[in-house]
């Protein structure tokens, strides 16, 4: 372990207990609720941990190895910034969860501005050290210590919104990188909260069943405006919205054209469109041609289309491109989730685990992909839908179930797939006329 400033007299976490999230050991405070499964108050004294963080936290050690694997950050070391640490137990997995030959390359640091945190980091990598790469700790506010290095990938995981450390995140990243950010103030961002959704991200978001993919697409979309600012551009790896916050993953490259054409992937979404609306977002490729009549729940439109801010049928400014890059999907399947950061049983666990709660962390494994790699062959698809959103839109039938609804799309020869999402949804590329054929045909063999 390097020490760059890392030094304390702080509390650390008081009475503690051995912990195991994925492949790792660590130590939780004997106060901290590890069945949380929602947001967590900030805990003066002790050092922040959040269980319902888990499955962000292996979807991470997921994507690294796809990104790092498919050689997109080059072949030499690599420096990760574990930028808002607390525990460091992101970083320390990273380390200890990753194939040898991609962590052998890391070089990790865990930045945090409360130096208990850095203290209990050195102290938990000397009592479970990872087996590979380098860990270094970095004191003091990361909107400003981020500038000290470059970096190829940097991690944001801050308590509400991310907004204040973009900036100098996107201008510490290598020529190419990643930079993966959590958004916990999903009031605004879902559009509950109206004044600082726009304060924050410049946005409105319709509240209905695509609030949570409508604020997905505001955070990438000021993502995409602070790489821009910066000279770079951004394409989404991934995008979760998993109970209590948001998170987007994005690759980003120091390209001027890129950074230059940013407004082509922005614009509106509109809910219950207008035909002039529908064939506008046609003819500019943001929904697939269509023979039929009936128009769809909702279209996407480009920003130089002329709209009423006030409209309460819009959300956006919202980023209108795919968001998520099918290959990084299709990497996070099952079985390589379990291959990585599965427990495996042993026998006098350090953490005193009996064989259940192994086989309790496997299924959380699990759960935190669930539907991923499906979804990967159609996330470029115009249509997320919400099934409970149909038969009121129709008229008639009841929700059907968005495994039948995808069966039947994929019948009449167009990709589909249940998506990981909020709602009971499915994702698919086909005409809206094609959705409606396979509801009806659901709803006729439903009589
Ligand atoms: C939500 S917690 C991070 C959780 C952690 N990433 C994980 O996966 O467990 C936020 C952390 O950021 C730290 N922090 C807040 N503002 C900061 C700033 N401006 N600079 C550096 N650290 C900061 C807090 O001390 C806290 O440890």
């Amino acid at each position: 372990m390097n020490e760059e400033r890392g030094n304390s007299d702080q509390p650390l976490i008081g009475p503690s207990e051995i912990h195991r999230e994925g492949k790792t050991l660590t130590r939780v405070s004997k106060n901290n609720d590890l069945t949380n499964k929602g947001p967590l108050a900030r805990n003066y004294g002790s050092v922040f941990h959040n269980p319902a963080m888990s499955g962000s936290r292996t979807r991470s050690v997921l994507l690294m190895a796809h990104v790092i694997e498919e050689g997109l950050l080059g072949h030499s070391k690599i420096r990760a910034l574990d930028g808002l640490s607390a525990s460091g137990l992101r970083a320390r997995r990273w380390l200890n969860e990753l194939p040898e030959n991609v962590s052998s390359r890391l070089i990790v640091t865990a930045a945090d501005m409360d130096k208990s945190s850095l203290e209990l980091i050195k102290n938990l990598d000397t009592e479970f050290p990872s087996k590979n790469g380098e860990l270094n700790v970095l004191y003091g506010d990361l909107r400003s210590s981020v500038l000290t290095q470059g970096w190829h990938w940097i991690d944001i995981d801050p308590f509400g919104s991310p907004v204040s450390f973009l900036d100098t995140a996107i201008q510490a990243l290598a020529r190419r990188g990643v930079l993966e950010v959590s958004a916990t103030d999903t009031a605004a961002l879902s559009g509950s909260s109206k004044n600082p959704l726009m304060r924050r991200y410049g946005a409105r978001v319709r509240l209905d069943k695509l609030k949570h993919d409508s604020g997905l697409r505001v955070l990438i979309a000021n993502i995409a405006r602070a790489a821009a600012r910066h000279d770079r551009s951004i394409k989404p790896l991934l995008s979760i919205w998993d109970s209590h916050h948001l998170r987007v993953s994005v690759e980003v490259k120091k390209v001027m054209t890129g950074a230059n054409n940013i407004e082509q992937s922005l614009g509106w979404r509109v809910y219950s469109p207008t035909k002039e609306e529908v064939s506008f977002s046609i003819k500019y490729g943001l929904l697939p041609s269509d023979l039929g009549e009936d128009l769809p729940i909702r279209c996407m439109l480009p920003l130089s289309y002329p709209i009423e801010r006030q409209d309460p049928r819009i959300s956006g400014p919202l980023w209108i491109g795919p968001i998520g890059n099918s290959l990084a999907m299709k990497s996070m399947s099952k079985e390589r989730a379990l291959e990585l950061c599965g427990p495996e049983y042993i026998e006098n666990d350090p953490a005193g685990w009996d064989q259940r709660q192994f086989e309790d962390e496997r299924k959380k494994i699990i759960r935190s992909v669930r539907n991923i790699s499906q979804e990967a062959i159609v996330i470029h698809g115009c249509h997320l839908i919400a099934v409970d959103e149909l038969p009121g839109w129709f008229g008639k039938g009841g929700p059907p179930s968005p495994g039948r609804m995808v069966a039947e799309i994929q019948n009449l020869g167009f990709s589909a797939a249940i998506s990981h999402y909020a709602e009971p949804s499915f994702r698919t590329d086909a005409p809206w006329s094609i959705v409606v054929n396979a509801f009806e045909r659901i709803s006729s063999t439903n009589i």
